[in-house]
């Protein structure tokens, strides 16, 4: 727990990896790393391993893409919004543009992955597709019983796309989408970020006391029912004792468990949480007292497939640690945005500079960001670069 040792070690794999070495990370079994707090451990009462992550030449490795089999293609998407005929004539210079004239982007990026999960796809075929593959990229070993009784709720035209593209006639859907990076901490970019038509936050997203850094507006708030519940034992010292309850905010389930399904359902239902390792919980202390089906939104596992696939294949899968990894929850709000907005701005995400921040923006003293087995914030990091050099989106870096 923060030796020296462990310290020393640090910098100094740091220095060298760019020659292939091993980096020793740490895994809190029940935690979003990007987000956990040493200091939290004991209070989460986390078994911590120590366990090498082997980081070789990231650059490289995000060519190297694999082919998507047993896709799962949505039609039914086209039905509301033609995407093709919005983009040429509303918003010409959007972020699609970019990635198609873009060889290597043109590639990665398909629109056409359904994002959101809804009542019309829970049908034999998704339920026999999902089976081959386990949370958070399927459904394999899940209840049918409890999938079926949370989608069959997210019947709500809401429920099948983040927002309406007809709310913003003429014009380019602007989003921020704010992690809780230490290079937020005395950037003064609160009002930039609320000037975005929708603003994306996630996990531990304090904001009372940093309106100046990372603004006040939130249009979605993403997580999982793990990082979620971590983040306000974790955080709460330093403000976060509430989830972001704004009027109109939407909620964005990331389905890693099934947890995930089973408050989802209780959320709409307005019921507290009739089973699992949230038995008893209220989920209105967590979302407000709206329970329109509407306001979830449940992201697709074929989508965190396609996002990990395309741009987020890290070596730890090959590794002994494979079954812990995914990508931060961070980096799959950004990939959602990209997904779904004309132009994305990320404020808060690993940057190449990122050893001079703190973890996060809130802390007083400086606490140095802990690489951990369960996600690849190395190749997370140059994403967001070549993503930012293409100007496919801006990465906030200071
Ligand atoms: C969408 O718009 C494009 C461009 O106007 C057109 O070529 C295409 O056929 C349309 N698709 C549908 C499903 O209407
Ligand atoms: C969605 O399903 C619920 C529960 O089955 C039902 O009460 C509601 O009317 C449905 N809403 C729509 C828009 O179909
Ligand atoms: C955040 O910024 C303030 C003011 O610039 C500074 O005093 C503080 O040390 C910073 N916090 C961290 C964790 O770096």
């Amino acid at each position: 727990m923060g030796s020296p040792r462990w310290k020393r070690l640090c910098l100094l794999l740091l220095v060298a990896m760019a020659f292939s070495v091993i980096l020793y990370g740490r895994y809190y079994t029940a935690t979003d790393a990007s987000t956990a707090p040493r200091s939290a451990s004991s209070l989460l009462q986390q078994e911590i391993l120590e366990i090498p992550q082997e980081i070789r030449n990231h650059g490289l490795f995000r060519e190297n893409i694999i082919k998507r089999e047993n896709s799962v293609k949505d039609s039914s998407e086209g039905e509301h919004v033609n995407h093709s005929k919005e983009q040429s004539s509303l918003c010409p210079r959007s972020l699609k543009f970019k990635v198609k004239m873009d060889a290597t982007f043109g590639k990665q990026f398909d629109f056409g992955v359904p994002l959101l999960m809804w009542q019309k796809h829970f049908t034999p075929e998704t339920w026999d597709a999902l089976q081959k593959r386990n949370v958070p990229y399927g459904w394999r070993g899940l209840s049918y019983a409890v999938v079926k009784s949370a989608v069959q709720l997210l019947n709500d035209t809401g429920n099948r796309q983040l927002f309406s593209k007809n709310k913003f006639p003429n014009s380019c859907v602007r989003c921020a989408v704010v992690g809780n990076g230490g290079i937020l901490n005395g950037s003064h970019q609160g009002k930039e970020i609320d000037a975005h038509d929708m603003v994306f936050r996630l996990n531990g997203a304090v904001i009372k006391g940093f309106e100046e850094d990372v603004g006040t507006k939130t249009s979605f708030y993403g997580f999982t029912v793990n990082t979620m519940k971590n983040s306000l034992i974790a955080y709460a010292e330093y403000g976060f004792t509430r989830t972001p309850q704004d009027k109109g905010i939407q909620y964005i389930f990331i389905p890693s468990d099934i947890r995930d399904y089973i408050m989802l359902r209780s959320a709409i239902l307005g019921i507290p949480v009739p089973e699992g390792n949230d038995k008893g919980d209220e989920p209105q202390k967590y979302f407000g007292s709206e329970t329109a089906a509407g306001r979830f939104k449940l992201l697709h596992p074929e989508f965190i497939f396609y996002l990990t696939e395309k741009f987020l294949k890290s070596e730890i899968i090959n590794s002994q640690f494979g079954h812990l990894y995914m990508p931060s929850t961070g980096a799959i709000m950004l990939l959602t945005a990209l997904h779904s907005c004309d132009q994305v701005s990320a404020y808060g995400f690993i940057t190449e500079n990122y050893r001079i921040f703190s973890d996060h923006y809130y802390e007083q003293e400086k606490k140095p960001l802990v690489f951990y087995a369960n996600h690849d914030m190395l190749l997370e990091a140059e994403l967001w670069k070549s993503l930012h050099r293409t100007g496919i989106m801006k990465l906030y870096q200071r």
